[in-house]
């Protein structure tokens, strides 16, 4: 049984560097070209496109099948691609000149592979060799530490339409030795392409990291490089339980990319909150650490009735007046600075928000807000929380475990909670229903209700 009218297997399969693979030879970008070339041409209801892993033909890659009818297509380059989807996947020619058929040989490859890998493997075994999957993971910071000091020093933009590393270096004030290795290091992970001693930037990389562009994330990216400086700090930190001190805590320039990082991810998670939790008889709403406001903002856009009052530090509200000044809704969302462990919330609020806001506390200091916000809420009132929910176990997803750790090097006592620590202090606050509403993405939502 076939349900697809094609079924496409693309061999994506990594392999350490130096050994013959599909991915080395080409395939994510085949992968990609295909994708969108499906698309394009409207034939995603038709044909299932899958990734797999090694069919032992590694030495003639990119790979890939077609199925029903089981069609080897071997060294597939971006080029071949259009040819591929509009003469096979449209009208079931297939692409003679990239066809493999030599079945007898192709299984006789495939054999020779698997034994000689097997082989190597466990010659790697007896030798007691580091796995790759945890030599990989070990060394992770590799990447990110090139990237982070790229977004650091700018470089992306100092790249510009194309310059050398002499040049670069320069705009960036850095050495040139220095900046072309990190240059090269670049080009290697795939985010810059070197053409003889010049280098361009990609067009992923001329989007995401490059001042001026719509999509720009450097701003909020460098929140992330902040927060490297307290990962460093984590041997420390488990020895004595809380998070150490580093010398750019608090400055200016980490608030704001602090802010900017919080805003990247709230402003395309808060029209989907608005959407789950309705504005239907919600007339007033307190946002607690609202940050750059955007929960609040999505609300008021989302309905003219609604006020919101944003909670936050003396150092943030500037910055969350500014967002909202942009966003055009200051008649409907006003700022207040105060201390939520402390300040009295006020009363009559149809929904209290903390966004992102629990994972910086202790279980007590979570347990008193819970208590002083269902004291703040209107009748049929919620209290919602949106985090990274971990397991009953606490040892998953493990984007919640890791951001446990994110909040030992950076706060005094905070850590992710799971759903049943949330209900259970929403509980004991008062609330008379609690419910989980799951999120598109790594954070949801728990909300309690007062009946
Ligand atoms: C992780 S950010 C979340 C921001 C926003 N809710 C969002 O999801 O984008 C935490 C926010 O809480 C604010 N905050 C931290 N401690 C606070 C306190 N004691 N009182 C008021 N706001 C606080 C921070 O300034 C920051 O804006
Ligand atoms: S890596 Fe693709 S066939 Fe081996």
């Amino acid at each position: 049984m076939e349900p697809f009218r094609f079924h496409l297997f693309v061999c994506t399969q990594q392999k350490p560097e130096g050994i013959p693979s599909c991915p080395a030879s080409g395939s994510f970008a085949v992968l990609d070209a295909l994708d969108r070339e499906i698309q394009a041409r409207g034939l995603n209801h038709d044909v299932q496109l899958t990734t797999c892993g090694c069919m032992g033909l590694c030495d003639e890659g990119p790979v890939m099948v077609v199925y029903p009818a089981g069609v080897w297509y071997r060294h597939v380059q971006g080029p071949d691609v259009s040819e591929i989807v509009g003469t096979h996947l449209r009208d079931d020619k297939p692409v003679d000149r990239l066809v493999w058929n030599d079945a007898p040989a192709m299984k006789a490859m495939s054999v020779e592979h698997g034994e000689k890998f097997r082989a190597a493997m466990a010659a790697r075994d007896k030798a007691g060799m580091l796995p790759d999957r945890l030599d990989q993971m070990i060394r992770g910071y590799m990447p990110s530490r090139c990237i982070l000091t790229a977004l650091e020093l700018d470089l992306f933009t100092a790249v510009g339409d194309g310059a050398n590393a002499e040049q670069i270096g320069m705009r960036i004030h850095a050495n040139a030795r220095a900046a072309g290795m990190l240059l090269n290091a670049l080009v290697a992970l795939g985010l810059l392409v070197k053409s003889g001693v010049d280098y361009r930037n990609t067009p992923e990389s001329a989007r995401f990291f490059v001042q001026g562009s719509k999509d720009n994330h450097r701003n909020g990216l460098l929140h992330t490089a902040n927060i490297w400086h307290r990962w460093s700090k984590m041997t420390d930190a488990v020895r004595t339980g809380t998070r150490v001190a580093i010398d750019r805590d608090g400055t200016p320039d980490w608030t704001r990319n602090f802010i900017a990082g919080m805003q990247r991810n709230a402003k395309d998670r808060a029209p989907l909150v608005v959407k789950a939790l309705g504005t239907t008889g919600v007339r007033r709403i307190l946002d607690l650490g609202g940050g750059s406001g955007a929960y609040s903002i999505a609300f008021a856009k989302a309905s003219p009735d609604v006020q919101c009052e944003i909670l936050d530090i003396l150092e943030v509200v500037p910055l969350a007046a500014e967002y909202v000044s942009q966003a055009g809704v200051l008649a409907q969302v006003s700022l207040r600075t105060g201390d939520m462990l402390q300040d009295d919330f006020g009363s009559g609020y149809d929904i209290i928000m903390l966004n992102a806001i629990c994972h910086m506390f202790s279980e007590e200091q979570n347990r008193d807000i819970f208590r002083r916000a269902r004291q703040a809420l209107a009748p049929k009132g919620r209290l919602v929380v949106q985090d990274f929910i971990l397991n009953p176990d606490k040892t998953g997803p493990q984007h919640a475990a890791l951001f446990s750790l994110n909040m030992l090097v950076s706060t005094d006592a905070g850590a992710s909670y799971s759903e049943l620590e949330y209900t259970h202090w929403m509980k004991a606050a008062g609330f008379t229903e609690v419910s989980r509403i799951s999120l598109p993405g790594p954070s949801d939502l728990i909300v309690g209700l007062v009946k």
